[in-house]
């Protein structure tokens, strides 16, 4: 498994799945009920009259997206909404957690950058300028003024050294979130994930950035994995980040396959009843403060308080996810909504597994989004047959991967 970035937990920002209006359980092979199209219809009328960030264009891709998902197709006439283009697999710092490997890897230009919006740039409307490296080291204001030009908006997830107020200035326009990996709010415990990086340029960016959120309206997230007894302390954690003016964070599991789990984890960790408990007042703190918890902590997830304080017209980026389970709950929102573009220009459907497409150098985008291995692969999640990668991930992400 390959997981480089992941505060794609989609849906996660909604406090509990929105019912099934059907719960059938027809076979693939037989048409869905048209019950679901009609309720499926009207969250779509719904999400698309209430947006004001998106082009007809990118309406219109939705659509076919709702559509290619009900009828079950193999080829689909919609494009991912969602781009992650790795410009490079380089990273400034090496977090205690980060299991990446960036021996050999490449640059990819900005030549393919324009190429792939060419493709996609109609339907898609949300880029995110990592796979597995840091954001702040790829040619920002370059990419930046090519999404402008066409009506796409960035996404960040950053360790924050370099994310200062200036360099961020010159983009903010053209952005709809931003996420910061703060995986601790005392400077020890900073520097024990992060060796090397400066705990208060950290807290300081992440406090600029936030003061301009909350002008522009960008989504400033701080994100935690807790590590190193962060656990117990959640609490603090959460009443910290509020301080620096955030008003949403990520609470997150280790990745199972984490090479150093066990010495990141203190033994307390593992006991259901202290999870419980520190879960339950860090969630306490976040609804006392007015603070939104994203997660895929199982403990932490359906509580109905749990909404953003106020909306942003960028919560259309996560909520869209939703239609993909009104519209086909058997199938994966990654697969659905995005696309990932490594380095060396090979295509994958997601992040958490490795399912080359084949490789933009040697043939358009468009060829490997309805090429033969993603048609087997839409096939095996309308059939609800899915690879033994995809059932894990499901069940990591709470059902919403
Ligand atoms: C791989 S990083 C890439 C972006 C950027 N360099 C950063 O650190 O924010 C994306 C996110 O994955 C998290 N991450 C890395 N290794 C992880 C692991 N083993 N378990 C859980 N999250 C992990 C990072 O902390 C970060 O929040
Ligand atoms: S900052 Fe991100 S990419 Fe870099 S080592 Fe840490 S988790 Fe990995």
């Amino acid at each position: 498994m390959f997981e480089p970035v992941d505060s794609l937990i989609h849906g996660a920002r909604l406090p509990g799945r929105a019912p099934d209006p059907c719960e059938d359980d027809a076979p693939w092979f037989l048409p869905r009920p048209p019950e679901r199209r009609v309720h499926g219809d009207a969250l779509l009328d719904r999400t698309l009259s209430a947006d004001r960030l998106l082009r007809r264009s990118q309406h219109d891709n939705l659509r076919r997206m709702a559509d290619d998902l009900f009828l079950r197709r193999s080829v689909w006439n919609s494009v991912p909404v969602r781009v992650l283009f790795e410009f490079n697999r380089r990273c400034n710092v090496k977090c205690v957690h980060c299991d990446i490997r960036r021996a050999g890897t490449k640059e990819l230009g900005l030549d393919v950058f324009e190429r792939v919006l060419d493709e996609v740039g109609h339907g898609a409307f949300e880029v995110m300028p990592l796979v597995g490296g840091e954001p702040t080291l790829a040619p920002i204001r370059e990419a930046a003024a090519r999404c402008r030009r066409r009506g796409q908006w960035l996404n960040f997830i950053t360790n924050g050294v370099l994310f200062t107020r200036e360099w961020f200035e010159p983009v903010a326009d053209v952005t709809a979130r931003v996420q910061f990996s703060l995986h601790a709010h005392d400077a020890a415990t900073f520097e024990r994930v992060i060796p090397g990086a400066d705990f208060d340029v950290v807290t300081r960016n992440v406090r600029d950035v936030a003061a301009i959120g909350r002008t522009t309206g960008v989504q400033v997230l701080a994100c935690i994995v807790p590590m190193y007894g962060m656990l117990e302390r959640l609490h603090e954690y959460v009443r910290f980040v509020a301080d620096l003016g955030v008003e949403r964070i990520i609470v997150q599991n280790l990745y199972p396959h984490t090479t150093r789990k066990d010495a990141l984890m203190p033994e307390g960790c593992a006991d259901p009843a202290v999870r419980r408990e520190a879960f339950a007042r860090a969630l306490e703190t976040a609804i006392e403060l007015g603070v939104h918890v994203e997660t895929n902590v199982p403990e932490l997830w359906g509580d109905p308080r749990n909404v953003p304080r106020s909306a942003s017209p960028f919560d259309l980026l996560q909520d869209s996810a939703e239609l993909v389970a009104q519209f086909a709950p058997e199938f994966c929102i990654s697969t659905a909504m995005q696309t990932v573009i490594e380095h060396d220009g090979t295509v994958l459907p997601c992040i958490r597994d490795r399912i080359p497409l084949g490789n933009v150098h040697q043939e358009s985008f468009l060829e490997l989004w309805n090429g033969t291995r993603m048609q087997a692969l839409r096939e095996s999640l309308f059939r609800a047959k899915p690879r033994p990668a995809c059932r894990l991930c499901r069940s990591f992400y709470l059902g919403h991967p």
